[in-house]
């Protein structure tokens, strides 16, 4: 008893010590993010320069060379971009506004500063009334600026104030505005701020060492007490920025666009099951009467007694599902030849319309269901045909879509397209940078797998699945990966039971160096298992009497969640006359400005009651927050 007693305390004095050592490893670790390792390089180099400065002997000119081309090198090395006019503009109605001028007004000093080194990049000949002018505009202190003044303020509004937060809930909201996941949005607005306060800082150190150089005094407690301050105030914002970043979403999908345009930014599945008139005596082989509608509940059409309706409209060559009886006679108005729908609207005699009532272009014909032998009613029924036709697209690629990873490229987008009546998963790919950056200019959409249906050597099942009356379901699923080291570099689908069935393949990389780590070996795909009879049952989302998904007024609005499972159905009969199918699937792209890794991708669904909504993309943002160290003490 008391030798287990002390190994356990043996085994928790260990642990103690080990995280000692660990967490004073962590101290003196470098820092990860970009505008974190750059501040820290500068610091550094800030720090090597004033110990030259305060050297005996070294004289004035040399002094000079050496502050002045380390800080072109530097600034030309690490400061490419500018400050975005508008970027945040959804935080205007908070205090953003103002911060937003003080943090143009540093980027336009800036801009000077950087162009004068670069102009007047020979040393021997720069004049020293132009340094001085850049000292005195830097260091003022005044009504009209101050640096120093701004720092606080950012401090106070950002941090104090923590409009990090607030900024985090605003932009959850305004995911159709931002094209950022919320955590993007307050990593980039974190570092869009840190790195135009780091232009400040830098600009006034030169101004300092200039001074001192130029004999104006001797600035080191000046210099200490600011550099201090700056180290205090980056520590309280890290802070701060972890804990937004850990709870902000790191979802990114797309609202509906202002106008729907087929074929542009959505597209539909066509006549999967599609309303169809047929009267009963051409339901059966033997061309009876005997039964009423509800009775076929899966059959064929099976002939064209005496040509009467039958004989003008295209006849229904696949199966006939769910057949009901409305009423006896109507008028039908077909749709144009070119559509995919059969009819524009049905009228009964008894008033009731299935469709809109639109004006008819191509003229209503009225037909009667009638009596045979006095008993036997020949009626008119309404079924759900399912039929592979040239008019029918119902495809989807099985064919596994991969960034070009032997290229260090990465997927950072995705979107769903239709191509040679194939739906697609197109990806976005883009090489992979050291820090989480992505190569903006090396950003394409992989072409999709060109091939058609009916090519040789194209197989159902294998290259494409065909959606059926039977198999005609879409899981609804996030496939991401907790594991910080890996990303998103492939999608596909594949079929599990009768379902459609999202795969990502993630890959191991390496943060710091940009760089994925033998991609051929480090990579798996990753999936939800679960079916709707298996597992952790996956549920059905139902569409209740759904109208034509682009009708809706509104704009849709997620309401599906992980594990879940939707089919693809007829539109409502009395809406659409039941020639549409839905869900539909909008094709807009889902991509993060600026691009970023992916840590998973996602399959959902949209819409708003009554309607059949969207199957849509959407994509998980790689999570920084790891990556945000709080420096203990830059010392
Ligand atoms: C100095 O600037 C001139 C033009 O302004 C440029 O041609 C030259 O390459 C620069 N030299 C260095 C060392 O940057
Ligand atoms: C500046 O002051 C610090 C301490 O206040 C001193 O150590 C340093 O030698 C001084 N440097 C010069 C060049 O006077
Ligand atoms: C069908 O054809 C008509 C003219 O014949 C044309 O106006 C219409 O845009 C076409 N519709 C489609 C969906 O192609
Ligand atoms: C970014 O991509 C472009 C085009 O592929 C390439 O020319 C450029 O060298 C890349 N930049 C970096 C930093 O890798
Ligand atoms: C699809 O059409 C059938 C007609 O056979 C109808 O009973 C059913 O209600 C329709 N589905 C929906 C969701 O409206």
């Amino acid at each position: 008893m008391s030798t287990l007693c002390n190994y356990y305390l043996t085994l928790t004095v260990i642990g103690l010590i080990l995280t000692k050592v660990v967490f004073s490893e962590a101290r003196v670790e470098v820092p990860e993010l970009q505008v974190d390792a750059i501040r820290y390089e500068y610091i550094a180099l800030q720090k090597s320069l004033w110990l030259y400065l305060d050297k005996e002997g070294t004289s004035k000119s040399s002094e000079f060379r050496k502050v002045y081309d380390s800080h072109r090198k530097f600034v030309n090395d690490n400061f490419q971009s500018n400050f975005e006019v508008g970027r945040y503009d959804i935080l205007n109605h908070y205090e953003w506004s103002l911060l937003e001028r003080d943090l143009l007004q540093i980027d336009r000093m800036f801009d000077y500063y950087q162009n004068f080194m670069n102009e007047h990049n020979n040393t021997a000949e720069v004049n020293e009334r132009a340094i001085l002018d850049i000292c005195e505009t830097v260091l003022r202190n005044d009504n009209v600026f101050s640096m120093s003044r701004i720092f606080q303020e950012l401090e106070l509004v950002m941090v104090k104030q923590t409009l990090y937060y607030r900024a985090m809930l605003e932009s959850t909201d305004q995911i159709c505005h931002t094209q950022q996941s919320a955590q993007q949005f307050i990593y980039s607005l974190y570092s869009d701020i840190a790195l135009t306060e780091l232009k400040g800082y830098t600009m006034m150190q030169f101004s300092w060492m200039m001074l001192r150089i130029y004999g104006k005094g001797n600035f080191s407690q000046e210099v200490e007490l600011m550099r201090m301050d700056y180290v205090k105030r980056t520590e309280r914002a890290l802070k701060l920025l972890r804990e937004v970043m850990r709870r902000a979403d790191r979802i990114l999908w797309r609202c509906d666009p202002g106008k729907f345009e087929q074929g542009k930014n959505y597209d539909e599945v066509t006549r999967l099951l599609q309303g169809y008139i047929e009267n009963e005596v051409d339901l059966n082989k033997e061309e009876t009467c005997r039964e009423d509608c509800a009775f076929y509940q899966s059959t064929r059409s099976e002939g064209c007694f005496k040509d009467l309706y039958c004989a003008r409209q295209p006849r229904c060559s696949g199966k006939l599902y769910h057949c009901t009886y409305v009423d006896a006679d109507m008028w039908i108005c077909p749709a144009s030849r070119n559509s995919t729908r059969r009819y524009e609207y049905l009228e009964y005699e008894n008033g009731r319309v299935l469709g809109q009532r639109t004006p008819c272009v191509r003229g209503t014909t009225k037909v009667e269901s009638w009596w045979r032998y006095l008993f036997w009613h020949c009626s008119y029924c309404f079924c759900l045909c399912d039929e592979i036709s040239i008019k029918s697209d119902r495809y989807f690629n099985l064919r596994e879509t991969v960034a070009d990873v032997d290229n260090n490229r990465v997927v950072t987008g995705l979107r769903i397209t239709k191509q040679n009546r194939i739906f697609h998963l197109q990806i976005q790919e883009g090489e992979l940078l050291p820090r989480g950056n992505i190569n903006r200019s090396s950003l394409t959409w992989k072409p999709v797998e060109n091939y058609q249906i009916f090519d040789r050597d194209v197989r159902n099942g294998r290259d494409y699945h065909t959606l059926s009356y039977e198999s005609r379901s879409m899981d609804l699923d996030d496939i991401y990966t907790d594991d910080n080291s890996f990303i998103v570099v492939g999608v596909r689908w594949r079929v599990v039971g009768a379902h459609l069935n999202l795969e990502a393949k993630l890959a191991e990389f390496d943060f710091k160096m940009g760089k994925l780590i033998s991609p051929e070996t480090n990579s798996f795909w990753k999936s939800n298992d679960n079916t709707d009879v298996s597992g952790e049952r996956r549920q059905k989302i139902k569409l209740n009497n759904p109208d034509k998904s682009t009708r809706t007024i509104v704009k849709s609005i997620p309401d599906s969640r992980h594990n879940q499972y939707i089919d693809f159905i007829n539109t409502s009969m009395d809406k659409d006359a039941a020639q549409s199918t839905v869900p539909f699937i909008d094709t807009q792209e889902v991509t993060s400005n600026p691009p970023v890794p992916l840590s998973g991708v996602g399959i959902y669904h949209k819409g708003r009651q009554g309607y059949g909504g969207f199957l849509a993309p959407k994509i998980m943002t790689y999570d920084f927050t790891p990556h945000v160290r709080v420096p203990q003490d830059i010392n």
